[in-house]
């Protein structure tokens, strides 16, 4: 059933946000698509923005364009970060620690999707889970203190997709030796991606730090998503359906949200609510409940560390007692 729209019928657009001066946003992914989009909305209303992008190319050519559109002292710049590649967030961890002195919203928008054939990131994940939700795990971890001492807003940029796939975290295959699919495995990432979302925000709630956990999706958006990866089949379904979808800049509004509205839900999700919630005016959507398992939620949790070997001292979250669990 659709919820009532908290920002009106016409729902919330980036008219709501006042000025951003002095604020600075961290964004994964964003020399395209939503993530270029919602970096344009920061920069036009004052805010600076640091780029988390794995293309050195791809970023001079966005920083080029952003300046261009919104003005030539847009503060923007990149530090270059390859999800695929853990070493390569760990240096990225480093910088951001070093360099970023305040993080006012760390957004974890940056995904493939629809990989073809099974294929692996430089680790040996899936690749993408290891891109969308362990390279992200990992970057969360390396730059939490700093998140906790900037009071900061983490946005995780889901997908309606959490709802069509397993609808579980496959922990007995997580790299789909058995029964790799390009839709469900993308599915699978996502679906991981928001269930660590729940679950960091309610540990960071149980342990009373000062970083609040938001969840969104773009709906179905114009973007550069399953250019190069997806199969013949899944491209020619992407043109066809393609004039049914929303523009890249729409798609990016829920990110922004998140990142700057007042006043929103605990474990909510974002997004246009209208047509299967794929557009229409953005507002809260409604999440496939298996996503807020804190059981499972724990074991992802526990895999994440041990998979990409960090020690990450924020406690579990034991719904049966007061205390804060193991
Ligand atoms: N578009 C939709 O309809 C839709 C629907 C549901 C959810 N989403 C979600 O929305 C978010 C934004 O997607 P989008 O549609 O804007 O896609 P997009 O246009 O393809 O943008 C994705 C961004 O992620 C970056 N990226 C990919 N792999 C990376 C890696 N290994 N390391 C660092 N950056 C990497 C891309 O960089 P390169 O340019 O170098 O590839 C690009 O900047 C994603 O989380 C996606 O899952 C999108």
């Amino acid at each position: 059933m659709a919820k009532a729209n908290p920002y009106g019928p016409q729902g919330w657009t980036p008219a709501r946000i006042d000025d951003l001066t002095g604020k600075t946003y961290v964004i994964t992914g964003a020399n395209a698509g939503a993530g270029y989009e919602a970096a344009k909305i920061f920069l036009s209303k004052g805010a600076s923005i640091v780029m988390l992008n794995r293309s050195t190319d791809k970023s001079e050519a966005a920083i080029e364009a952003l300046k261009s559109e919104v003005g030539k002292d847009a503060d923007v710049r990149c530090i270059k970060m390859d999800l695929a590649d853990l070493g390569s967030v760990r240096t990225a961890a480093e910088r951001v620690n070093a360099e970023v002195p305040q993080i006012d919203a760390f957004i974890q928008n940056a995904a493939i999707e629809q990989v073809a054939t099974q294929q692996f990131t430089k680790d040996g994940f899936e690749s993408q889970l290891g891109t969308n939700h362990y390279g992200h795990f990992l970057l969360t971890s390396l730059i939490f203190d700093h998140l906790v001492e900037s009071k900061a807003r983490i946005v995780i940029v889901g997908s309606g997709g959490h709802k069509m796939g397993l609808k579980r975290i496959q922990l007995e295959d997580m790299n789909f030796d058995n029964n790799y699919n390009p839709h469900v495995t993308y599915c699978h990432s996502k679906f991981a991606q928001m269930m660590f979302a729940y679950d960091l925000e309610r540990r960071v709630k149980a342990a009373n730090l000062p970083v609040s956990v938001h969840v969104c999706h773009p709906g179905a958006a114009r973007t550069t998503l399953s250019k190069d990866e997806a199969n013949k089949m899944t491209k020619f379904l992407f043109t066809l359906l393609s004039p049914l979808a929303q523009s890249a800049e729409r798609g990016a509004w829920p990110e922004v949200l998140c990142a700057t509205e007042d006043n929103l839900k605990e474990s909510a999700y974002y997004g246009p609510t209208k047509r299967g919630e794929m557009v229409g005016p953005i507002g809260e959507c409604n999440l496939e409940e298996s996503v807020l398992d804190a059981e499972q939620a724990g074991k992802l949790w526990e895999l994440s560390k041990a998979e990409t070997g960090v020690r990450w001292p924020l406690p579990g979250y034991n719904p049966d007692s007061t205390e804060i669990g193991p």
